[in-house]
């Protein structure tokens, strides 16, 4: 936690907005369709887990049956134990043996557009079925085996759905790295999980452009020799080199493969995934996600908190990456479960044009509509004759994630994208968490601006302090879980100490999110924000040390320090205060290429906004740097609070006087 965490509680909202009247039937029924009801479900969910978690996977196809529905040994949490199933089972071939096969299942988008418009392709659930089949097999042809960590690192293709999949069928935990980061972050990440096998695409699409991503993989290679085999896949045509021996195609590997491969039975506890996000050290640690209570988790949450209603023809789109995880839940995992087609876009936002969205929602009349704040803003921006040149009736549902929503982004969504008629579920939840845990559900809640509202079902969501206490209204303090759930994360790979230190040590025998929050009157949930040192930058989440070392990793820098600051569209972004080594000048074109630095170490995300030379940084007697002035000094703001403890007062004045 930051040395200097001040837990403020100034939101405040007074609108408050009911389901629309006729959302049921709009939506072909509703499952939960009342407060009196959610409260209910949600009391007897918390009292009996056993039984409500275990009608919920009851639903779904189990080779063998559990002996028991949870093991809760904090901080390690077991479910559906000695269950035996298989989430791409669940996911294809129950949807087929239920007589949906010939179905849509996944709609993919390409992000050019030519003469005749973008290239549209749709799976039935057999089709996808066959296509999973193929590329397992092909996977197994090349050496990948159950328990085998495979790396994918694509655009946003059919074929990373495909991947995933068959990942999943052959019980070889994926590790998909998004497709923006950088080639010593896939080379970090496959060092840290050990991965043999590696997938990836010649290049990706993006804003008309080609991201060379197996360039991006063979620098990589340069520097982790872990990497004995990767598949490409042909996308772009770029110029690429192969490697024989390693390289090998995509279309060789799944011709002449049979169209069917077994599932293998994982037990519940056996890893379906690893995924890497940010933490408060310089190292992204690797999330791990388990098989039976992931799968359940996600189920239930797409269907509720979207009101999927399978067969009444809906579209849901989630406009994520499927290298985070809400792409591995809401794109692939739990919508595919729900019966419900699933929308993959490949490309940005604005390209050709900055309506591109609404044209997609318009053309393939997209039901369920799940994005982020900060794409939000970034749409406002545009200005409002883009969403009002298309038709956006069909839309039912509209979702964000991944930072607060400011009220005003709220507001706009609601009146310009959704007029007026469609709940906004903003759901809160993490990579650790995998699947949401504080989101409206859209037939019962009464949505507010800015408020997650309320615990899902079976999630024991609290604002206590250190003690573990719960705190009374309006007042700041540590958001918890206090029971466990079903997706909730098994551990850091490989790092046992950093899963109990960073979740399960800051208030004893509860996981700790990270995050403060308040609750409000109405017991609405307001998330505050991060207290460590992890900031959201356009809902992606980054480590200010993982910048840092980045920054000092070029040789002008001897010293950094990062910090978030407002911004407009991203919500929050990345103020950069570094020391020079005497050989470099303090200028604009050092400043582009520190820029250019970390987008080659991280990935352009991770780029600073304003970078400020400094002759020192503010830090305490005992060394620490002083991130809550540099914070003030990075918002434009006059530092209150104790300074006492500033070593050398200068410093603070040279800083402010520095402009960029
Ligand atoms: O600070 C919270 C913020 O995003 C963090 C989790 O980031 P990540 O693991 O990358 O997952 C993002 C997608 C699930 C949280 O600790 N966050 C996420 N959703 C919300 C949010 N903050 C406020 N409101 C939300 N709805």
């Amino acid at each position: 936690m930051n040395e200097d965490q001040n837990i403020k509680s100034s939101l405040s909202e007074e609108r408050v907005f009911d389901p629309p009247q006729d959302f049921a039937e709009r939506c072909g029924g509703v499952w939960v369709d009342s407060m009196d009801t959610y409260r209910e479900l949600h009391k007897a969910s918390i009292e009996d887990p056993e039984n409500f978690w275990s009608t919920v996977a009851n639903e779904l196809d189990w080779f063998e049956p559990w002996t028991k529905v949870v093991d809760w040994n904090p901080p390690d949490a077991k479910w559906f134990v000695n269950a035996r199933t298989n989430v791409c089972h669940n996911c294809l071939d129950r949807l087929i043996n239920l007589g949906h096969g010939d179905e849509p299942a996944l709609i993919w988008e390409g992000e050019p557009s030519g003469d005749d418009g973008p290239e549209v392709k749709t799976y039935t659930y057999r089709e996808l079925h066959a296509e999973v089949c193929r590329f397992a097999n092909g996977l197994k042809s090349l050496g990948v085996g159950r328990g085998d960590i495979v790396t994918i690192y694509m655009g946003m293709v059919p074929e990373l759905t495909i991947a995933v999949l068959a990942c999943a069928r052959i019980g070889a935990p994926h590790s998909v790295i998004f497709g923006g980061f950088s080639a010593s972050a896939i080379a970090d990440r496959v060092e840290d999980a050990k991965s043999r096998f590696l997938i990836t695409c010649d290049g990706a699409w993006r804003r008309g452009a080609v991201v060379p991503l197996k360039a991006q993989v063979d620098q990589a290679a340069t520097m982790t020799d872990k990497i004995e085999t990767t598949i490409v896949l042909r996308r772009c045509d770029n110029e690429i080199d192969m490697r024989v021996g390693r390289d090998h195609f995509w279309s060789d590997i799944v011709a002449d493969q049979p169209d069917d491969c077994p599932c293998e039975p994982m037990a519940s506890e056996d890893m379906l995934f690893l995924l890497y996000t940010s933490g408060s050290t310089g190292k992204p640690k690797g999330i791990v996600h388990t098989t039976g209570g992931y799968m359940v988790h996600t189920y239930l949450t797409s269907r509720y908190t979207f009101n999927l209603r399978p067969g009444h023809s809906h579209v849901f789109w989630c406009t994520a990456d499927v290298g985070w995880i809400t792409g591995h839940s809401y794109i692939i995992y739990g919508i595919l479960q729900n019966h419900v087609p699933t929308l993959m876009y490949e490309g940005a936002p604005n390209h050709p044009e900055p309506d591109r969205f609404w044209d997609i929602i318009e053309r393939h009349k997209v039901t369920h509509f799940y994005t982020a704040p900060t794409a939000i803003r970034a749409f406002m921006k545009w200005g409002d004759e883009h969403p009002r040149k298309h038709d956006l009736s069909s839309l039912r549902v509209l979702g964000t994630v991944g930072e607060p929503i400011n009220p005003e982004a709220w507001m706009w969504y609601h009146r310009m994208i959704g007029r007026e008629q469609c709940p906004i579920v903003d759901t809160w939840w993490q990579t650790e968490t995998g699947g949401h845990m504080i989101t409206p559900l859209p037939g019962a809640t009464p949505t507010v601006p800015g408020s997650c509202t309320l615990p899902f079902l079976g999630i024991d969501a609290a604002v206590v302090d250190s003690t573990g206490r719960e705190l009374p209204p309006n007042e700041g303090g540590l958001l918890v879980i206090r029971k466990p759930w079903p997706s909730m994360l098994r551990g850091v790979y490989g790092d046992r100490q950093r899963f109990i230190d960073t979740y399960f040590s800051a208030v004893e025998g509860m996981y700790f999110a990270g995050d403060s929050a308040r609750r409000d009157d109405q017991g609405n949930f307001w998330i505050m924000g991060r207290m460590d040192d992890v900031i959201n930058v356009s809902g992606h989440r980054l480590g200010t040390m993982e910048v840092e070392s980045a920054l000092v990793s070029h040789d002008a820098v001897v010293e950094a320090a990062v910090v978030g600051m407002p911004h407009e569209i991203k919500g929050t972004g990345i103020a950069a205060f570094c020391t020079l080594s005497g050989d470099y000048t303090p200028d604009d074109a050092l400043r582009g290429q520190l820029r250019a630095h970390v987008a080659e170490e991280i990935g352009p995300i991770a780029k600073p906004d304003i970078i400020r030379f400094t002759d020192a940084l503010p830090k305490t007697r005992s060394g620490k740097i002083m991130r809550r002035l540099l914070r003030d000094v990075a918002e434009g703001k006059e530092s209150t609070g104790d300074m006492t403890t500033l070593e050398d007062f200068s410093v603070l004045a040279k800083l402010r006087g520095d402009q960029e």
